[in-house]
C-alpha cells in the first residue's frame, strides 16, 4: 500500500485535513504494518482518527465562540470576559467547570504560582486561563494536534491581549522539551496509552518542568486510587511519590522532579 499516496488522500478529506500531518503518518504507517489488508487497514486508520479528534475537537464552532468573547473582552470587565468564556467551558467540560473556583488553587498551592506553563493536549482547556488567577505575561505555551482548534486558540490569545501561544504538534511523534515551571497533562495519559502503548512515559521523561500535573476523570468510589495505582504501572518510578489530590469530578496527580 502506497503510504504517501494515502497521506495525500486524507490530507483533502473534510474530516481529516485539520489533523497534524504527524499524527497522519503515525497512525497510517502504525495500522499498515499491523494489518496485511488494505481495506481493513484503511478502515481502521479512519476510525482511529475519528476516535481521536471528533470526540473533543469537533464540539465547539470556533467561529461562534470567537463572537461570543469578543464583545465580553470588549467591556474589560474580568466578571462579563469569566461569563462568557464559562458558556462556552461548560459545553465543552461541564466536570472540571463545578470545581474551577478550587481546581488551580489546589493545584498551585503544591505547585507555586508558576511563571511559564506548557499545556500538553491542551484542548480548550487555555479558556480557563481567567481561573487560574496568574499574571497576564504568564508564558504559558499549549499543544495540540488539529490546525483549526490551535487557529482559534491563538484568535483567542490575541483577544485576550495575551502573550500565549498554541502550536500544532503531535506530541507522540515530538515530545515537548520546551521548559518550564509546570506542565499540564489533563485528562491525557488515558488517550496516549491508547495510541501507543508506552507513550505517555516517554513523553513524561522529556517533559522539562518542575512540576508535572496530570488529571484524570473520577467515577465512582475508589476511583482516586484506581488512577493512582495506573498511573503507578504507566510511569513506573516517574510516579513513585505522586501526590493526588480529590476534587470529586476530576483527580488531580502531580510529580516533582
Ligand atoms: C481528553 S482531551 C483533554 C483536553 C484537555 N487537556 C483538557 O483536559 O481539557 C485530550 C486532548 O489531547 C489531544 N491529543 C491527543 N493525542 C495527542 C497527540 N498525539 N498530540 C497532541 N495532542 C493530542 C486531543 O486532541 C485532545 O484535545
Amino acid at each position: 500500500m502506497n503510504e504517501k499516496g494515502l497521506l495525500e488522500t486524507l490530507k483533502e478529506t473534510k474530516e481529516y485535513k485539520t489533523i497534524s500531518e504527524e499524527t497522519l503518518k503515525r497512525v497510517i504507517k502504525k495500522n499498515i504494518e499491523k494489518y496485511d489488508n488494505e481495506k481493513i487497514a484503511i478502515k481502521e486508520i479512519k476510525k482511529e482518527l475519528y476516535d481521536l479528534h471528533n470526540a473533543y475537537v469537533k464540539m465547539i464552532d470556533y467561529k461562534r465562540a470567537l463572537k461570543q468573547l469578543e464583545p465580553a473582552y470588549k467591556t474589560k470587565s474580568p466578571l462579563k470576559i469569566k461569563l462568557a468564556q464559562e458558556k462556552i467551558l461548560k459545553r465543552y467540560d461541564g466536570r472540571r467547570m463545578k470545581v474551577i473556583d478550587t481546581f488551580y488553587k489546589e493545584i498551585f498551592k503544591v505547585t507555586g504560582k508558576p511563571k511559564s506553563i506548557i499545556d500538553l493536549g491542551c484542548g480548550m482547556n487555555p479558556l480557563t486561563f481567567p481561573w487560574m488567577d496568574l499574571p497576564e505575561d504568564t508564558e504559558y505555551t499549549c499543544y495540540d494536534l488539529d490546525s483549526e482548534e490551535i487557529k482559534f486558540l491563538n484568535e483567542y490569545f490575541e483577544l485576550a491581549g495575551t502573550k500565549q501561544k498554541a502550536i500544532q504538534q503531535d506530541i507522540i511523534s515530538k515530545p515537548v522539551t520546551k521548559k518550564a515551571d509546570v506542565a499540564f497533562l489533563f485528562k491525557l495519559i488515558t488517550c496516549l496509552e491508547w495510541q501507543e502503548p508506552g507513550s505517555a512515559k516517554e513523553i513524561v521523561e522529556k517533559i522539562n518542568a518542575k512540576y508535572i500535573v496530570i488529571t484524570m476523570q473520577v467515577i465512582g468510589p475508589g476511583k482516586i486510587e484506581e488512577n493512582k495505582i495506573y498511573l503507578q504501572k504507566v510511569l513506573g518510578k516517574l510516579a513513585k511519590d505522586i501526590i493526588s489530590i480529590d476534587l470529586k469530578q476530576e483527580a488531580i496527580y502531580i510529580i516533582k522532579r
